[in-house]
């Protein structure tokens, strides 16, 4: 067990599993923890008559699951599957992971309508766009505003009704829930500590100050008592927005706002991931037994070397630019026709979207295009999967492969990139980033590309395949050495310090997780 007393607020403490166990065992004693997110961490599906437990592609839940594991406590999400119904107890409720139960899932069911206009509509097809400003025009449409709202009154509800009277801390996360904290607030219920984490970028005032309900969105934000970011940057860029459209004390140098008297922390924290947990699995041999079968599959020669890709099928992450950067590297390099392949994993995402229905058309076409370009013999340079694998799977792609590119146009953090590095307990593999992810501020040792410019990227790719077996370890050992330490433990710890220091008064703001950083790196 952790004694605290404040050595845990010293910039060189190591944060562990144990670590954030005991800070919350300490400090929040008699709270109540409830998570609350769009996207819940365990789905149910039918499958061939059988019910199956799917994890979803999702950042934001692999982030919080192990968080959730060490703490216990409820989640409460969207019951998005098709067999959820038919594994919750009477109160919507069951626990989760299912075969090591460490927590309880709370399900909220919407109907299609409140899907569709809540979360294709206004925060996928507007809050999405509008945030990560990749040049596809938002949609505004006010029957989304109102389900939207329909759809945070539901969870506050949910939220209320898990707490009961008892003191709670509710972490509520992304851009799903905007409302939700100032609807909490004004419950009047308890002793409601309430926080969230929005886990992609935040615009400049011009670009956000271009929606309808721009203020409803600030106001609804600023019910908690701390807003988190992964970068400094997007919390200069919110407090920005709110001095210019409320009527509120900004503090920009404190990183506060105050308004009708409650006062919100801004603070940045860039997430990340269970390192220690992800690079001990990608040395199972279950990952091992993963990686013949990929070499099987793909027919993989020990001569050919291997590109990858892994993500959702998003505009916002760069996959045909990637994909042209394959090809240009091509027609520029003789030597890798017929050495080089390129996997690319697509996860479907939100294809009931017009932008992602075409990228899914764009992808497949030039997908078409590029292997007719070069295909020879058994070999072309594209493989293109549209499907979702399990971590042993994505390990093993990880570690087969020479380097893997994480070029996002815009994206909060990417903890794909993180993964990869995880993954690499032998030293070796090439990450290349895009300049514009969050992971870039702290992953410096990869190949920094602007993803906007294929001839870039083909260039960076040759680089990657050129690099000595050297300078690929030094780099990785230091990329590995940082995710180690600025790890999903720390990024809790920090936010709860932050936020229990603000809380309990215990120690003076200017101290730790914020303390003078020019940088995302806390
Ligand atoms: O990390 C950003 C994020 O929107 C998460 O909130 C979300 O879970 C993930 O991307 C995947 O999106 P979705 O939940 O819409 O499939």
């Amino acid at each position: 067990m952790f004694a605290f007393g404040d050595g845990f607020l010293r910039n060189g403490f190591v944060w562990t599993k144990d670590a954030l166990q005991g800070l919350i065992q300490e400090k929040l004693r008699g709270y109540r923890l409830i998570v609350v997110s769009n996207r819940e961490p365990y789905i149910h599906h039918y499958s061939g008559g059988q019910i199956e437990c799917e994890r979803p592609a999702s950042g934001m839940a692999a982030a919080l699951d192990p968080i959730m594991r060490a703490c216990g406590g409820t989640w409460i999400a969207h019951g998005s599957g098709d067999a959820d119904r038919s594994m919750v107890d009477d109160h919507d409720r069951l626990a989760v992971p299912p075969d090591d139960p460490q927590y309880t899932l709370r399900r909220v069911w919407l109907s299609k309508q409140q899907e569709q206009e809540y979360y294709y509509g206004l925060a996928n097809a507007c809050l999405w766009p509008l945030c990560h400003v990749v040049y596809t025009r938002p949609v505004f449409d006010a029957r989304d505003w109102d389900r939207y709202r329909e759809v945070n009154e539901l969870f506050c509800k949910a939220i209320l009704e898990e707490a009961e009277e008892a003191p709670t801390f509710v972490f509520i996360q992304d851009y799903h829930f905007a409302l939700l904290p100032r609807m909490l607030r004004e419950s009047n219920r308890g002793k409601l500590i309430v926080a969230q984490f929005w886990h992609i970028p935040w615009p400049n005032h011009e670009i956000f100050r271009t929606l309808p309900w721009a203020e409803e969105i600030l106001d609804g934000l600023l019910g908690n008592d701390l807003l988190g970011f992964h970068l400094r940057y997007y919390c200069q860029n919110f407090l920005e927005t709110v001095d210019h459209l409320l009527e509120t004390k900004v503090d920009q140098v404190g990183f506060e706002i105050t308004r009708g008297g409650k006062t919100t922390l801004i603070r940045p924290f860039p997430i990340s991931i269970d390192f220690d947990e992800h690079s001990t699995m990608a040395q199972t041999d279950e990952v091992t037994r993963e990686m013949s079968r990929w070499q099987k599959r793909l027919r993989l020669r020990p001569d050919l070397l291997i590109g990858i890709g892994i993500d959702r099928v998003d505009y916002t992450k760069g996959i045909p630019e990637r994909l042209r950067a394959v090809d240009a590297l091509l027609t520029r390099c003789r030597e890798y026709r017929e050495r080089l392949i390129f996997v690319q994993i697509g996860v479907p995402s939100r294809i009931h979207i017009r932008q992602y229905k075409m990228l899914n058309d764009e992808i497949e076409a030039l997908v078409d295009e590029i292997n007719w370009r070069w295909a020879t013999g058994s070999w072309a340079p594209i493989v293109f999967l549209r499907e979702q694998y399990s971590g042993p799977g994505m390990m093993a792609l990880h570690r087969l492969a020479n380097f893997c590119v994480v070029n996002s146009l815009h994206d909060g953090m990417n903890l794909v990139a993180k993964e990869f590095v995880a993954s690499r307990f032998d030293g070796d593999g090439v990450l290349i980033l895009s300049q514009f992810t969050g992971a870039a501020r702290e992953l410096t040792d990869a190949l920094l590309v602007n993803p906007f410019s294929v001839e870039e990227t083909a260039e960076t790719m040759r680089q990657a395949l050129e690099m000595t077996q050297e300078e690929r370890r030094r780099r990785m050992q230091k990329m590995r050495d940082l995710v180690a330490s600025n790890n999903i433990y720390r990024w809790a710890g920090k936010f709860l310090s932050a936020l229990l220091r603000f809380e309990f008064a215990e120690v003076q703001p200017s101290e730790a997780a914020f303390g003078g950083h020019g940088s995302a790196v806390v």
